[in-house]
């Protein structure tokens, strides 16, 4: 299938490694014109250098950017910006807020995880948006959480639960908002990609229960997950990749969750 991506112009945060990088590599396969970046310019430069390598494609453009901060949020979209002249694509993704529960985690864990993962999402679409708005179309995907549909499997990540549900009321207001303007808005939920932050969480569990992480990873798979294993970073990244391309041209306001099945509600 041709998914309509050759020449269309792609900002991915977060993407030196992990999904967000998988992420850009799928693009940069369908030969689109990517901006990605990380706070680490030589781990961003890496990835998109390695990416060219084994796609071919030479249209990347890696910048070094916080996104949990506004100058990081301006830097990483004027220079794409400036660099390819359109934004058809924006996908929104940021590293996750440090595992903790209710009671380990004071007003600056907080303060942070809302700069992380919610004014990335806000700030990275308000500024995409008079460009998407001139060019009367647009696409935006929050790469977000499973955790949004059901929490409570994970107790100890309260930050991300709790913050995440408020990207997706975002954009559900906002998917209504931008049809009008050619802009669709969707998210894409990962439930357990394996990457080095699911090792980061599955070794929080095992010593918050007193076991291996290997166990814990052992455990979803065994009784949690209907595949039987974790997902890999291209899987997820095919379901973004799709979603955000012109042949989802009639979707918008829809949250997939790749999970391998392990939500278990209907919706
Ligand atoms: N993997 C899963 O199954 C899963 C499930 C649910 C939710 N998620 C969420 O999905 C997101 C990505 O997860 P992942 O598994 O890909 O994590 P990962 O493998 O740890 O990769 C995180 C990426 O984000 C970049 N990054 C972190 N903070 C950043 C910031 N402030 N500004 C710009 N880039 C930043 C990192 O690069 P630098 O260090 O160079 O900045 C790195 O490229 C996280 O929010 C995670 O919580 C993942």
């Amino acid at each position: 299938m041709d998914l309509g991506l050759n020449g269309k112009v792609v900002l991915v945060a977060a993407a030196s490694k992990g999904l967000g990088r998988a992420i850009a590599e799928e693009f940069a396969r369908e030969k689109a014109k990517i901006a990605m970046c990380s706070r680490e310019e030589g781990a961003i430069s890496a990835a998109a250098q390695e990416i060219e390598r084994k796609t071919g494609n030479p249209d990347l453009l890696p910048i070094a950017a916080d996104v949990s901060t506004k100058e990081g949020c301006e830097s990483f979209v004027q220079l794409a910006q400036s660099t390819f002249g359109a934004i058809d694509i924006l996908i929104v993704n940021a590293g996750g807020p440090p595992p903790g529960r209710f009671d380990d985690l004071d007003d600056t864990a907080w303060h942070k995880a809302v700069d992380l993962t919610l004014f990335s999402a806000v700030r990275l679409t308000r500024l995409v948006l008079p460009q998407m708005r001139k060019q009367g179309s647009g696409s935006i995907v929050y790469s977000t959480s499973t955790s949004v549909r059901q929490p409570t499997q994970y107790l100890n990540l309260i930050l991300s639960n709790a913050i995440r549900a408020s990207v997706h009321g975002m954009l559900k207001t906002l998917s209504s908002d931008l049809a009008k303007d050619g802009i669709r808005v969707n998210a894409v939920q990962p439930g357990r990609i394996a990457t080095d932050r699911l090792i980061q969480l599955d070794t929080d569990t095992a010593r918050r229960q007193g076991t291996s992480p290997d166990e814990v990873r052992k455990r979803y798979e065994s009784s949690v997950i209907p595949m039987g294993r974790y997902g890999k970073p291209e899987e997820y990244a095919a379901a973004v990749v799709f979603i955000a391309s012109p042949k989802a041209s009639y979707i918008t306001g829809v949250s997939l969750q790749v999970d391998g099945g392990m939500l278990m509600s209907m919706f």
